[in-house]
């Protein structure tokens, strides 16, 4: 296994090397026979094994398969967790290698975002719902990055988990209206045994916090169970949720929405591709999940 860069923190303490890893990068994927199958999958590294099902998919369907780690300040506001975000690098380089991962990417910012970076990459109209709300810069900043690495690693396929389902529309909406060539992969979401949403957050909540957490997807579980007894009515979906919800939990939304473009649904009755999306904050942690509905009707 190839690792091009080193630890995020400790690089962007130092100048930048002659050669950086844009430079080793370019050289890196020049050096890939034309013909190959290169498989992107991108991260912010503290792998656990939502981030291990994609590598694996690209891994079945890629010739080369590149993984990335950089936590990206660009998607950040002051005041999110950038600082207390996960870290986890010696043991995220072991799992990539043990998974067969071909080249390793660690990003800095130094390197990603000189002085003087002034562009912006924006899908407003996708990203001023759900999560946007709250956080009005996030998607911007995961928009540049990952445009950043497709153009960087021009990879035939890049993967991505459906457990960020905003994230992914927003970037399969980017990538059509700016006609790159890679393919995206949707990736199921992976839960653990009792139903919380692997997330790199996850080793931040206290015991306490993650007992309040599970409730998240019990009220998805919820409207699951009572969608498939056939109720349709939003607000009776919507209620079912509420109640199986953790009143330790701080909501900031629970959705019905169009699964493919993510707008609410309108109207009393949910029919069509349903998603429902949830966050909310146990403890100081953000957490997120969501569950689609379509094929259960
Ligand atoms: P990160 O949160 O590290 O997630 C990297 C990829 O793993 C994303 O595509 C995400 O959807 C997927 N993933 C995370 N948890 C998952 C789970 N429980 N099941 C399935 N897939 C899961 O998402 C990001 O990083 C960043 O925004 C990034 C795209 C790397 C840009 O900085």
């Amino acid at each position: 296994m190839q690792i091009i860069g080193a630890d995020q923190r400790e690089s962007e303490k130092t100048p930048s090397p002659s050669a950086g890893i844009v430079t080793e990068l370019r050289k890196w994927r020049k050096s890939q026979d034309s013909d190959k199958v290169i498989g992107l999958v991108p991260t912010m590294g503290a792998l656990h094994e939502g981030h291990l099902s994609l590598i694996r998919q690209a891994r079945r369907e890629c010739d080369v398969v590149a993984l990335t780690i950089f936590v990206n300040p660009t998607q950040f506001a002051p005041g999110e967790d950038l600082d207390s975000y996960p870290r986890t690098l010696d043991t995220d380089l072991q799992l990539a290698q043990k998974e067969g991962v071909d080249l390793v990417w660690l990003g800095n910012s130094r390197d990603l975002y000189p002085t003087g970076f002034a562009t912006r990459v924006e899908v407003p109209a996708l990203s001023d719902r759900l999560c946007g709300k709250s956080r009005p810069h996030h998607f911007g900043g995961v928009c540049l990055i990952v445009l950043k690495l497709f153009q960087l690693f021009q990879p035939t396929k890049a993967f991505f988990g459906e457990k960020d389902l905003q994230q992914v529309t927003i970037i399969e909406r980017m990538v059509a209206d700016l006609h790159v060539e890679t393919e995206i992969v949707r990736c199921p979401l992976v839960r653990e045994d009792d139903g919380l949403a692997l997330s790199s957050r996850n080793v931040r909540l206290t015991p306490e916090d993650r007992q309040r957490a599970l409730s998240l997807s019990k009220a998805l579980f919820a409207i699951e169970a009572s969608w498939r007894g056939g109720e349709r009515k939003v607000q009776t979906l919507v209620e079912g949720a509420f109640e199986a919800l953790d009143p330790g939990m701080e909501l900031e939304y629970l959705e019905l929405v169009d699964r493919n473009d993510l707008s609410p649904i309108e109207g009393e009755e949910a029919t069509g591709d349903v998603a429902v999306c949830v966050a909310a904050r146990a403890g100081d942690v953000r957490l997120i999940d969501n569950i689609t509905l379509e094929f259960l009707s």
